[in-house]
């Protein structure tokens, strides 16, 4: 199996990525997050989904976290309207979290996962979806990781053995970790330097045993 994390913009590796993706599974920057660049950075994440999904296999699928908010998920399914088609939502809910979103007190909160699909399945309808999962976020010092029970919840599903998974905003590698754990060959684009090298520590081994970050701990 072969596991790559690019370092460099995904704007500018989505132009030159000549491979077709047989699963697409993302968490881009939110849409619409309230970050200072946020015009800037919303305008970046519909055109590399939209390149994504041009190159995504036929009959294959996309999945796309989006901030709960209708807004930020509405954004997503616009930026690939026309060249997949959305067919199921599930919800990662996150209890007890401390969340910009105003949640009176609750501290609940949750991320939209959307499966998007490319013309009739190439396969038969993934079976396991489950519509919601209900975990903690994993916190990294500053950074919240995506917790490796919600990227396989995401990746299993859907995975195809022995093919091509593309995570264009790959953080820690949550999702390329789980792309090799279904048996997957993964690419994974990330801006941030010092996180790229940490993640290219994890995944220089096709069988990952040991995280090299700090060890994770709960809010
Ligand atoms: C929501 S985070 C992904 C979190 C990831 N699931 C994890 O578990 O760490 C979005 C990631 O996209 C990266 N990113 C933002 N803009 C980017 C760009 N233009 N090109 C590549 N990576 C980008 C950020 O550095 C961040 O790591």
């Amino acid at each position: 199996m072969t596991i790559k994390l690019i370092k460099g913009d995904a704007l500018d590796l989505i132009q030159q990525f000549n491979e077709r993706p047989d699963l697409i599974v993302t968490d881009p920057p939110y849409a619409f997050g309230g970050s200072g660049d946020e015009h800037a950075i919303s305008a970046t994440v519909a055109v590399v989904l939209r390149e994504a999904a041009q190159k995504l296999a036929k009959g294959r699928w996309m999945l796309v976290m989006c901030a709960s908010s209708w807004r930020s998920t509405t954004y997503m399914v616009e930026a690939v309207r026309g060249i997949v088609d959305p067919i199921r939502i599930g919800t990662w809910c996150k209890p007890a979290v401390r969340t910009k979103t105003r949640t009176t007190g609750w501290q609940w909160t949750s991320v939209n996962v959307v499966a998007f699909r490319k013309g009739k399945a190439a396969d038969k309808e993934p079976s396991l979806h489950r519509d919601h999962i209900t975990a903690l976020p994993v916190i990294n010092g500053r950074r919240a990781e995506l917790p490796s029970l919600v990227a396989d919840w995401m990746v299993a599903p859907y995975a195809v053995p022995g093919g091509l998974l593309l995570d264009p905003f790959a953080g820690s590698g949550a999702i390329i970790e789980a792309a090799e754990r279904a048996g997957m060959n993964a690419t994974g684009f990330e801006k941030k330097p010092a996180l790229v090298e940490e993640v290219e520590e994890q995944v220089r081994a096709n069988n990952v045993s040991e995280r090299i970050l700090p060890p994770a701990r709960r809010p």
